[in-house]
């Protein structure tokens, strides 16, 4: 034992709090997140949403105040869902533009009385399509070059609105230079999109198709959405998306991706942003409900994992969470 020697020792490094925070790689700040919200039509309403347990529908009132809250708390920007009565769907979304519908009338609300907030859309058929697919259905199929024209609408009602940041999670081929000529034409150049670019096929969007009653009503969406099986196509989504302009890239979901947000930040200079989806919430949740796990140690080391991956930007419902916790510490 005497004259054994170990050349170098790290854990030197980590004997006190003050050396580990002092060293830390990567850090996670409340101004890194984003916050998704599901509204609703209507006023003081509120419906929690039971596979996403602290997660609620709310009304653009109780909305307003969850904002506030978070604006004070470090989390400026947020991505809104809207959750559709049934009624108001149809095959080609139209009320997706329709005027004064109220998912663009909360962005101009929101917008009026938070000018600081950055709000990300999302654009997409499903929240308003009777057959809650992503794209414009016929005889069973998606269709994509029909889908784009409806997007569109979609996009330049929500840009009237205000928003900050168009958020097309569709994956129709083509959408999102589609999208920016649109956008360009009609004076929003000052528009982003934030692409939904490496956007799998997914077990993990349960709860939120729960959350906006929007799980397609025939099939599933992988003609559309990637194989979770691959990488090397998400660096080509990737440069197709650049080249059409976005100014976000996005990968989606998060924790079972870190490869994928990896390669994309090495091989794009635009930032990244990933979505740590309703699933990846759902399974911490119920874990930290049953006392198997603890949730305040479980999320940081998530999103400081994704982080590490090489996102710039992180889409959690725990971003509230987070800041809380991070003001307190
Ligand atoms: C739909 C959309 C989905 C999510 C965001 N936008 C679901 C889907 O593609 O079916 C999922 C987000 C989540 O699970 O948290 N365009």
């Amino acid at each position: 034992m005497s004259d054994f020697q170990i050349p170098h020792r790290q854990r030197r490094n980590r004997k006190s709090a003050a050396i580990r925070s002092a060293i830390a790689e990567t850090l996670v700040l409340p101004r890194h997140l984003v916050f998704p919200l599901f509204l609703l039509d209507g006023v003081n309403k509120r419906e929690d949403i039971s596979s996403m347990p602290g997660m609620a529908r709310l009304s653009l009132d109780l909305l307003m105040r969850e904002i506030e809250q978070c604006l004070k708390l470090g989390v400026s920007m947020f991505a809104i869902f809207p959750a559709v009565d049934d009624s108001l769907k149809n095959p080609v979304a139209s009320y997706s533009y329709a005027k004064g519908n109220f998912y663009c009338n909360a962005i101009s609300e929101i917008k009026k009385r938070f000018p600081e907030a950055v709000l990300i859309s999302d654009v997409a058929l499903d929240p308003y399509s009777s057959d809650g697919h992503d794209g414009f259905v016929q005889n069973g199929k998606i269709l994509n070059d029909e889908t784009l024209p409806m997007l569109a609408k979609m996009a330049l009602a929500q840009a009237e609105a205000g928003i900050d940041i168009l958020g097309p999670s569709d994956m129709m081929d083509g959408r999102v230079g589609y999208l920016r000529d649109a956008l360009d034409e009609n004076g929003f150049s000052d528009v982003s999109i934030m692409s939904y670019t490496a956007k799998y096929a997914s077990g993990f969007y349960g709860p939120f198709r729960d959350a906006l009653a929007s799980a397609p009503k025939f099939g599933d969406k992988k003609t559309y959405q990637m194989d979770f099986a691959n990488v090397k196509e998400a660096r080509l989504e990737a440069r197709l998306d650049e080249d059409e302009g976005a100014d976000f890239l996005m990968v989606k979901p998060a924790l079972a991706y870190l490869d994928v947000i990896k390669t994309l930040s090495e091989s794009s200079n635009l930032p990244i942003a990933a979505y740590q989806v309703s699933g990846e919430y759902a399974m911490i949740k119920a874990a930290a409900e049953k006392g198997w796990l603890v949730e305040e140690k479980i999320v940081p080391e998530t999103l400081v994992a994704i982080r590490r991956a090489g996102a710039s930007i992180i889409l959690t419902y725990f971003a509230k969470q987070f800041a809380e916790l991070y003001s307190r510490n």
